[in-house]
């Protein structure tokens, strides 16, 4: 049975009446204000499962893998900062745009976070990325620090901080600990994710108040072993090795 946090949802083109649109399970909602889920269209929900299909090739993985990487980091750079900049089109009129205000880098989180660094370079050319290499135990599911080189003025940087997978929120809360004690203040780190589990994105966005998490869906919960469910299994493996 479907447990009360993953609803079902008619999802279809607005032109359709509702009684014609298919049903598709959708993202669970969690009250937390620094949690944003991106809207449940039915692209997003296509694209979600293929990945999560377990007959679903490494190619293919990759490829729908990265469109919804391609959906957060365009939704990511909404929630940073702009100021307000006035061109000049050709025809000599004046356009009141806007433009980004303040500098970003990428963190990755090893391995699997990786996987999300060409979706941030494709919209933000030449930025600079630093990586943290987290492992979770396999038994356990306790995360270690080994590795972290980020950029020397981090600080004073908006920080995208990539990882697709959210199940008990370790190695994202070791990762933001890592960013705090290179002086980079909550509010300015944005967490990039494709699918969390409840229990983990609400009590870390309960402990991080001030940093804000955008996310493509929060599913069902944790299995025994600590996996996403229904989730999509070892996403460092299916993007990587198998
Ligand atoms: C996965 C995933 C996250 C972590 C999530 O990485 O990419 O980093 O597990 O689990 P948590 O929220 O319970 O900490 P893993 O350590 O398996 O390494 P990988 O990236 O090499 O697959
Ligand atoms: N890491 C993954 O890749 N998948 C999960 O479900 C949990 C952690």
């Amino acid at each position: 049975p479907t447990p009360a946090s993953a609803p079902t949802q008619c999802v279809g083109p607005s032109f359709r009446a509702v009684a014609d649109k298919p049903s598709a399970t959708v993202s669970a909602v969690v009250s937390s204000d620094n949690v944003y889920v991106l809207p449940q269209t039915p692209q997003l929900i296509a694209l979600l499962s293929m990945i999560r299909n377990k007959d679903t090739e490494r190619a293919d993985f990759i490829f729908y893998s990265n469109r919804i990487i391609r959906l957060l980091v365009e939704e990511g750079l909404n929630h940073l900062p702009v100021i307000e900049k006035n061109i000049t089109t050709p025809v000599g009129r004046t356009y009141n745009g806007l433009m980004f205000q303040g500098k970003i880098c990428g963190v990755s989180i090893m391995r699997a976070g990786e996987a999300m660094e060409q979706g941030l370079r494709d919209c933000c050319r030449s930025v600079r990325i630093g990586k943290i290499l987290i492992q979770r135990d396999e038994d356990t599911a306790l995360p270690k620090l080994f590795y972290d080189k980020l950029p020397e003025d981090i600080a004073n940087r908006w920080v995208l901080l990539l990882d697709p997978m959210f199940a008990t929120g370790g190695s994202a809360t070791m990762a933001v600990e890592v960013l705090k004690g290179r002086g980079v203040p909550e509010d300015r780190i944005l967490f990039l994710n494709l699918i969390a589990s409840p229990e983990g994105i609400t009590s870390f966005a309960a402990k991080f108040p001030r940093l804000k998490v955008v996310t493509a869906f929060i599913d069902e919960g944790l299995d025994e072993k600590n996996y996403i469910v229904p989730g999509l299994g070892d996403f460092g493996d299916r993007f990587y090795t198998i």
